[in-house]
């Protein structure tokens, strides 16, 4: 007698959705459970799979026959090509292709080298070395959040503090001069937002803002990382490829990073117990940083990969050329792996044999930042509970706006109060 397996039926989930944007992790914890593989939806994009489950975002994001670049797959749904999706979005096409030409969009041996001229910047190692500059920069910002604040010491954390930090951080580490930034900082939220007006504007100035760094530092090389890639031109880098590095750093390095840390202190603020935890022992921190990920990451979803033959998933079969985005809330809050999946417990990465978060991804395009973002929200939290003991929410938990993009889940704004 052969036993047929039930095949999950599908959901379909719409990933603008505002009660999805309010808590992500009600409904993806519904998804996971009863339709491991999902039908995804976002406006002016081809509708696409998802997972939710630990294992399944792994083998989606580990196994070479999903790649990223859907135009290397023949059959991929045209809608699904990134391009594509820019366009929708209405970017100038003569910007395209400088969206298109970094790593995010490599697979394979282009990948490998793209990748490769860019990491030495990030290993543990070179982020040791800036670790005391990220931490001047932490205190700077976290002193001056008492400027901003109004006559009640009521200030936007978001604006003037997780925004501004991770921007200097990584205007430093591409050796972008100091009266620049401020514009730096302005065109990548927009970019990092995905969406909205002044979108082509801002594209097309950081262009031609990188463009005009990488010749500055040709011609006036310092240690940056834009005089590595500036010297690389020509050789193993075409204009373009570094241009678009250039793009790729800014934006995946700042509204992500800005994102960790304004959940971050969010939840820390409305975990009192926890938050006296991190008090009585800043040693915590760094585990500390890895649980906030996992419970409250800024990417829900990684990019989307695409099948480049009939794959079993889930228990069904994905066809060549589909999309299947790999849902990094959902694989972290998932019971198989994580027990009691909802409780904040900033001591669990210190537990021996604890399961890795996957907020930063897996495998080939594991987040090249992450060493770099987990030293900035260490900084950052901590230089946060030095200077500001009385730190606490100035609305309820619950009144938190968040902006709608599952990409970055990031806050609107985060009223604290000084104290
Ligand atoms: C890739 C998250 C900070 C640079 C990724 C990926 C995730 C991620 C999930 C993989 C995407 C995928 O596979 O589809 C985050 C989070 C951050 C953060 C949550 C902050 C908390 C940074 C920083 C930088 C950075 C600070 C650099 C300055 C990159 C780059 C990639 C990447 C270049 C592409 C790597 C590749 O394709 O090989 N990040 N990131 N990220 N991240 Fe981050």
């Amino acid at each position: 007698m052969t036993t047929t397996e039930p095949v999950p039926p599908v959901e379909t989930v719409d990933l603008r959705d505002a009660e999805l944007v309010r808590n992500p992790f009600e409904t993806f914890a519904r998804i996971r459970e009863r339709s491991p593989l999902a039908r995804g939806t976002i406006p002016g994009v081809e509708p696409f799979w998802i997972v939710t489950r630990y294992q399944d975002v792994r083998t989606v994001l580990a196994d070479p026959r999903f790649v990223n670049d859907a135009a290397t797959v023949p059959d991929a749904c045209p809608a699904h090509r990134t391009a594509q999706v820019w366009r929708a979005r209405g970017l100038p096409p003569e910007c395209e292709k400088y969206l298109r030409a970094g790593v995010f969009d490599a697979d394979g041996a282009e990948h490998r080298r793209l990748r490769g001229l860019v990491h030495p910047s990030f290993t543990a190692g070179t982020v040791g070395r800036l670790r005391p500059g990220i931490e001047r920069l932490a205190d700077q910002h976290a002193r001056a959040l008492r400027e901003h604040a109004d006559a009640e010491g009521v200030v936007d954390l978001v604006a003037h503090f997780a925004y501004p930090l991770p921007v200097a951080v990584i205007c430093e580490l591409l050796g972008i001069p100091e009266p620049d930034r401020p514009r730096w900082r302005a065109w990548s939220s927009y970019l990092g937002r995905g969406a909205g007006p002044g979108l082509d504007d801002a594209l097309r100035a950081m262009v031609a803002a990188a463009r005009e760094l990488i010749d500055r530092r040709r011609a006036e090389p310092d240690d940056g990382l834009a005089s590595r890639l500036a010297a690389a031109e020509g050789t193993t880098l075409d204009p373009v490829e570094t241009v678009s590095l250039i793009l790729n750093l800014i934006v995946a390095g700042h509204e992500t990073t800005a994102t960790l840390i304004g959940n971050g202190t969010a939840a820390l603020l409305a975990h009192p117990e926890q938050l006296a935890r991190l008090r009585a022992d800043p040693g915590l921190l760094p585990a500390a940083v890895d649980e906030l990920m996992r419970w409250c990451g800024p990417t829900l979803g990684a990019l989307p990969r695409y099948a480049t033959e009939d794959v079993r998933l889930a228990g069904r079969l994905i066809r060549k050329g589909e999309a299947v985005m790999p849902i990094l809330a959902g694989a972290n809050h998932d019971p198989r792996v994580f027990a009691d999946p909802g409780r904040l417990d900033l001591g669990r990465a210190t537990a021996p044999h604890h399961d890795v978060h996957l907020g930063f991804g897996y495998g080939a395009h594991r987040c090249l930042g992450a060493v770099l973002a987990h030293e900035e929200a260490v900084a950052a939290f901590g230089a946060l509970l030095r200077h500001h003991p009385g730190l606490a929410l100035a609305v309820a938990p619950a009144e938190v706006r968040r902006g709608p993009n599952p990409v970055a889940w990031h806050l609107a704004e985060l009223p604290v109060r000084l104290g």
